[in-house]
This record gives C-alpha cells, structure tokens and sequence, in this order.
C-alpha cells in the first residue's frame, strides 16, 4: 500500500499509478459531494481489498436534460480529505472531456431491467451509468466493485452488465446509510431546504409502513403500494413521482407478494428528486 493517496487527473497517470497497486483492488465510483454513505463503501472495500481505488466524476451522460447537472454540489477538498482518512490508495478525477473526448460514440446499454421503475422516468439515465462504469471498470481493472443499496436498480443494472459483458469483476452491494431519522443519505440532501429537510423523512415513513403491513401479513401488492401511497400524500411538501412493490429480480411490478420483493418510490421535495427502497421477503 502506498504511504499516501495518489491524485491522478489524466488517464495516462491513472494508468500509471494503477499498475503500481497490489491486487485485488477494490474500486468505489462516486460522484463526489461524499458523505458517510460513500465512506462506507470505502472502508468496506479496504477492509477487504489490498488496494482501494475511488473515482470521483459528474457523470454528464447520466443527467437528462432537464436534470441538476449544472448545480451538482462539489467539495473536492473535503472530499479527498475523508477519501484520505477512510484510507483511500488511489483517487481519479477526471474531467468531462478526458472521459468523452470530442468524436466519443460509444455506448453501453443493458436492456429490459433499464426500461423500469429510475429508468422509465430517466431516459437514457442508465445509459450514462452502465457506460462510465464500463469504462472505469476498464482503466481501473479492478477486481470487486462497491455500490450502495440506495440506488437498488443501479446495482441490479450493474451485476447485469459485470455478467453480461464478462468483466471479471465482483460487484458489491452495500447497505444504504441513513440518517438519525432514517432519511437516506444523499449528495442532494443538501438540495433541501430546513422545511423540506423536515418532510423528507416522509420516504422512509412510507417504506416502514409497508414493511410493517407486510410483517402483519399483508401480501397484496396492490395495498402495500397504497400504503406507500397514502403516507407520501400525508405530508404537504412531497409530491409523489412513483411507488413500486416488485419482484427483487426483474424489478417487475407485483401482485403478490411470495419471496424478496423491492419497495421503492421516487419522490419530490420542492424540486428535489429523493428515492429510497427497502427490500422485504425472502
Ligand atoms: N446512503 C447511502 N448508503 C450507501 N451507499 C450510498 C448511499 N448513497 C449513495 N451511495 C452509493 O454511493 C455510490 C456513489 O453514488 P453517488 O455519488 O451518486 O452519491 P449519491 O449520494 O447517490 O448522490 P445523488 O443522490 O446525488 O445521486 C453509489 O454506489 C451509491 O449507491
Ligand atoms: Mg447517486
């Protein structure tokens, strides 16, 4: 392990300071802004890496046109100083152009499971993912992954792509951090303002009840939705985008319930965009 980070910006120095790392190397793509949900990540893969690489890129292919691509919050500095603490061996940030030069026109694209739940409401969204994933799982050659369960269509997305492409790869699916009140942590917490901070709990509020009426004995997806459903209507600063009880694996919408399922909704605050998921079932 290298006595401190090594910051690398192009691709060449990437290159380089990678093939200086022991194997297996354990790599964690962020999109910066970190909190302690990426830090989880981190120190899981140290804990079980002889390295650890972290990348650290607003994704522009993953942002719709409409989307906050411009306003992402950025703090570089006190990234790098938590990326250090966690004990981070490796950090990339490069910039739009490095990872799309000019005359880039290569795409990865997962079908069928894209065409659900995020990626029926974000276009072209995971479109963005599975191609910058695809190509830092190329510069960095890692051999794990670490994702958050937050974003639980992404990781079934990503195991999809690992396995369909055959990147030797294993992809890691950690537990989603939350905060005291339960609200998911996330970069676009710090969209919302002390009222919506206060209402945002409302995600988790919906998946607890659904997880309770389903520990009572309700199987019927339909009700369990509802349940979602009438808690988000409840509260006066969240406008519902979509609520969902689908089967763990094809992410299919559920008439009832037998093994895993996936809770998951989309849900404004203002104009902040909050998800969040439980898994329930087994
Ligand atoms: N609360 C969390 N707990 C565990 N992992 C998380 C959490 N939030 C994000 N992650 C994971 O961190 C990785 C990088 O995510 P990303 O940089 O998009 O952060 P984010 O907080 O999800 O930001 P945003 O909400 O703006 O998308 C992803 O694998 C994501 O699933
Ligand atoms: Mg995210």
């Amino acid at each position: 392990m290298p006595e401190s980070m090594i910051l690398a910006t192009s691709l060449e120095e990437l290159r380089q300071a990678r093939a200086l790392l022991d194997n297996p190397l354990g790599l964690v793509p962020t999109m910066g802004f970190l909190h302690p949900g990426h830090i989880s990540l981190v120190e899981r893969a140290r804990a079980e890496c002889a390295s650890v690489g972290v990348s650290i890129f607003v994704n522009p292919t993953q942002f719709g046109p409409n989307e906050d691509l411009d306003k992402y919050p950025r703090n570089l500095e006190q990234d790098l100083k938590l990326l250090e603490a966690a004990g981070a061996d490796l950090v990339w940030m490069p910039t739009p152009d490095i990872v799309y030069p000019p005359g880039y026109q290569t795409w990865v694209d997962v079908e069928g499971l894209t065409s659900l739940l995020e990626g029926a409401m974000r276009p072209g969204h995971f479109r963005g993912v599975t191609t910058v994933v695809a190509k830092l799982f190329n510069v960095f050659q890692p051999q794990r992954a670490y994702f958050g369960q937050k974003d639980a269509q992404q990781a079934a997305v990503l195991r999809r792509m690992t396995c369909d492409l055959d990147f030797p790869v294993d992809v890691i699916i950690c537990p989603t951090m939350r905060e005291a009140d339960g609200l998911a942590m996330s970069s676009r917490n710090a969209y919302l303002n002390p009222d919506e901070r206060r209402a945002a709990t409302v995600l988790f509020r919906a998946l607890s009840a659904a997880k309770a009426a389903h520990a009572s004995g309700e199987r019927n997806a339909d009700n369990l939705r509802q349940v979602m459903t009438e808690t988000i209507q409840a509260e006066p600063l969240a406008k519902l985008q979509y609520v969902s009880c689908a089967d763990y694996d094809t992410l299919e919408e559920l008439q009832t319930v037998e093994g895993k399922a996936l809770l998951s909704m989309a849900v404004y605050l203002g104009k902040t965009r909050l998800i969040d998921n439980f898994v329930i079932g087994d």
